[in-house]
C-alpha cells in the first residue's frame, strides 16, 4: 500500500467515526434526551453523553484534516480550490473548519456555558435549536461526502 492510499484509508476511517458520531447524536441521542429526561435534567444528561464523544471527535477531526492536506499536497491538487468542478474540495475544508472551530475554540471558551445557562432558562427552545444546528451540520457533511466520493472517482457536475 502506498502512502497516498494509506492517507485515503485514514481519511475515511476518521470520517466514519466523526460524521457517524454526529449522525448518532442528531438522530438518536438528542431526540431521546428531549423525550425521556425531565426538563431540568436534560442538559446534564446530554452533556454526559456528548462529553464522551467530543474528545474522541477532536482526534478524528484532526486526523481527517491531516490526511486531507497530505493528499492535497501529494496530488498537488491546490489548483482545485479555484475550480467549480471541485466544489467538494472547498466543501470538505469548510466542514472541517466549522467542526474544528466548534470543538477546539467555541466549546471550551463559551459554547458550553451558553448551553447550560440557556437550557436552564428555556430547555425546550434550547434543545430545538441544538437539534436544528446538528441537522444542518450533518446535512452539509453528508452532501460533502457524496460530492467528494463522486468527484474523487471522476463524476463531474459542471
Ligand atoms: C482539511 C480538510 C480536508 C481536506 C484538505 C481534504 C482533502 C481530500 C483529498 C485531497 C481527497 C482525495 C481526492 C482525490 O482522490 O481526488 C479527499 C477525499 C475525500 N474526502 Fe476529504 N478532505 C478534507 C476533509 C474532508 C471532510 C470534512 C469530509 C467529509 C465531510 C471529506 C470527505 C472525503 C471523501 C468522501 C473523499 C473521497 C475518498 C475516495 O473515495 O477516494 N473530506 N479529501
Amino acid at each position: 500500500m502506498d502512502d497516498l492510499t494509506l492517507a485515503r484509508v485514514l481519511h475515511i476511517l476518521a470520517l466514519v467515526h466523526w460524521i457517524g458520531g454526529v449522525f448518532f447524536v442528531t438522530a438518536v441521542v438528542l431526540p431521546s434526551v428531549r423525550r425521556l429526561a425531565q426538563a431540568e435534567k436534560r442538559a446534564a444528561t446530554f452533556e454526559e453523553i456528548e462529553g464522551r464523544f467530543a474528545p474522541q471527535a477532536k482526534i478524528s477531526v484532526t486526523l481527517a484534516g491531516l490526511s486531507g492536506f497530505y493528499m492535497t499536497w501529494k496530488l498537488d491538487a491546490w489548483y482545485r480550490f479555484a475550480e467549480a468542478d471541485y466544489w467538494w474540495m472547498q466543501a470538505m475544508v469548510a466542514v472541517w473548519a466549522i467542526f474544528t472551530v466548534v470543538l477546539f475554540i467555541a466549546e471550551p471558551l463559551f459554547l458550553h456555558d451558553w448551553f447550560r445557562t440557556r437550557a436552564a432558562r428555556d430547555p425546550e427552545g434550547t434543545f430545538a435549536f441544538v437539534q436544528r444546528a446538528h441537522a444542518v451540520l450533518l446535512t452539509a457533511s453528508l452532501v460533502t461526502i457524496a460530492g467528494a466520493m463522486a468527484g474523487a472517482h471522476g463524476w463531474f457536475v459542471f
